[in-house]
């Protein structure tokens, strides 16, 4: 451990270490950095009480779904703590969703009541503390869409220079909307997801701007919260699957982070088994999954799916979620945009609702429920990571149950008795 931090940065491939206040994002080997914390000093049944006791704060830290963590998140004094209250999302339970899966237990933990809308706000409440800690003054991002809302809005709330990169014409108009009202300057540059990855290391660099994609090792700190909350919200009772949609793998990797260190302190007694689920066009952690296991790489150079948050060809955490796959016993799966948007529409209709990506989790489990993978009795959570509001495109395309249009042209009053029957008669049946 460093002396000025009590955490220090690793690299999960040579286990180089750093001390915790140096920037940087990779060793100098090139591997990615995690945080490494002491917990020595936690016990199983003092991080349980302390966490139950913070539970039911109304302000400050506690309030926070992440920060109610911190000592397994970045042990950081209160002042320092950029939050927005993010977390506290609720765990639903679905008759009509577990029968469509085919599971007998599933709960539906649902991010998009994060603050901007999707559980990237967890992980950008520590990005940014970290930033402000190492006195930075202008935080960028490549982004799909919600990384960018997140990071936008989390930098206004403390007064941050933010960048977005994005690729043009390639994110939901909501997400870009966000980040343009949040006031972060908007490049959009031609080329997909990874093309702006790449571009966006590179002003960094050479512009001195913290970089907050979840190459980012603080950003999985807050990440990792999700799979925290989630046990919390079990009474610590790991379910045997916990199935998330993969895009650039940060959050399964982050999930199983903090799962591993849940198990280590006892706090849970066992981790549970994590999918993770790719769109068919943009899949090469599905395709290259055999090759994974002995350190290779796959990218898919043109990644293609309706799911344009994980419209991904050359995912940043690759080898952190093959090692959360292996550690735990878990899968890869792809699903089709058929598949994701027959998902969606189950999950919107069952008043829960989430944008595409999201679905694919609920989709990816259909599909292992059907190969035998995932067993009818296993308890399983399915992460939904963002809102149904983020796309409104992909809900305005199949629009079946409207009639009239935005231009006001009105409907007959017969043609509206028409519709009322013939829902009321598909209610009843
Ligand atoms: N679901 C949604 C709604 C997302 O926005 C993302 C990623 C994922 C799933 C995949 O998560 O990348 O950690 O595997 N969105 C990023 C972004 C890439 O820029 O907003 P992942």
């Amino acid at each position: 451990m460093s002396d000025s931090t009590p955490w220090s940065l690793r690299c999960v491939e040579t286990g180089e270490r750093y001390a915790g206040d140096e920037l940087r994002y990779r060793s100098e080997s090139g591997g990615l950095l995690e945080v490494e914390h002491d917990l020595e000093g936690l016990t199983a049944e003092g991080a349980r009480t302390l966490f139950r006791d913070r539970s039911g704060a109304m302000g400050g830290p506690d309030a926070s779904g992440v920060w109610r963590y911190r000592e397994l998140v970045l042990p950081v004094e209160h002042g320092e703590i950029v939050t927005m209250q993010e977390g506290n999302t609720p765990l639903y339970c679905s008759e009509a969703l577990s029968a469509w899966t085919g599971v007998n237990w599933l709960a539906l933990k649902h991010e998009g009541h994060n603050p901007t809308g999707s559980f990237k706000d967890r992980g950008m409440t520590a990005g940014v503390t970290a930033a402000r800690r190492l006195g930075q003054t202008a935080v960028a991002c490549a982004s799909t869409g919600n990384t960018s809302a997140s990071m936008a809005a989390y930098a206004a709330s403390c007064g941050l220079k933010a960048f977005v990169f994005i690729p043009a014409g390639g994110i939901a108009m909501g997400k870009l909307a966000q980040a343009i009202a949040y006031g972060s300057e908007v490049v959009q540059i031609r080329g997909n997801f990874d093309d702006a990855m790449r571009l966006v290391q590179e002003v960094c660099s050479a512009h001195g701007v913290y970089l907050l994609n979840s190459i980012n090792p603080y950003r999985i700190e807050g990440q990792k919260a999700i799979g925290i909350e989630m046990m919390h919200q079990l009474d610590w009772l790991p379910p045997d699957w916990i199935v998330v949609p993969g895009g650039n793998l940060g959050n399964s990797s982050a999930i199983f982070k903090g799962l591993r260190e849940l198990r280590s302190i006892g706090v849970i007694d066992r981790l549970p088994r994590i999918a993770v689920i790719q769109a068919a066009g943009a899949a090469p952690l599905h395709q290259g999954f055999q090759e994974a296991f002995s350190g290779g790489a796959r990218t898919v150079p043109n990644p293609e799916t309706l799911a344009s948050a994980i419209r991904i060809g050359s995912p940043v955490s690759w080898g952190k979620c093959v090692d959360a796959i292996q550690t735990t016993d878990g899968v890869v799966e792809a699903v089709t945009d058929d598949e994701i948007m027959a998902a969606k529409r189950r999950v919107d209709a069952s008043g829960i609702g989430a944008e595409p990506a999201s679905c694919a989790s609920v989709a990816g489990l259909r599909k292992l429920v059907e190969s035998g993978t995932i067993d009818a009795r296993a308890r399983v959570v399915c992460v939904l990571t963002g809102h149904v509001l983020k796309d409104t495109d992909a809900v305005l395309r199949g629009r079946e149950n409207v009639v009239g249009d935005a231009a006001g042209c009105e409907p007959t009053l017969s043609a509206i008795g028409d519709r009322i029957e013939r829902a009321l008669e598909e209610g009843a049946s």
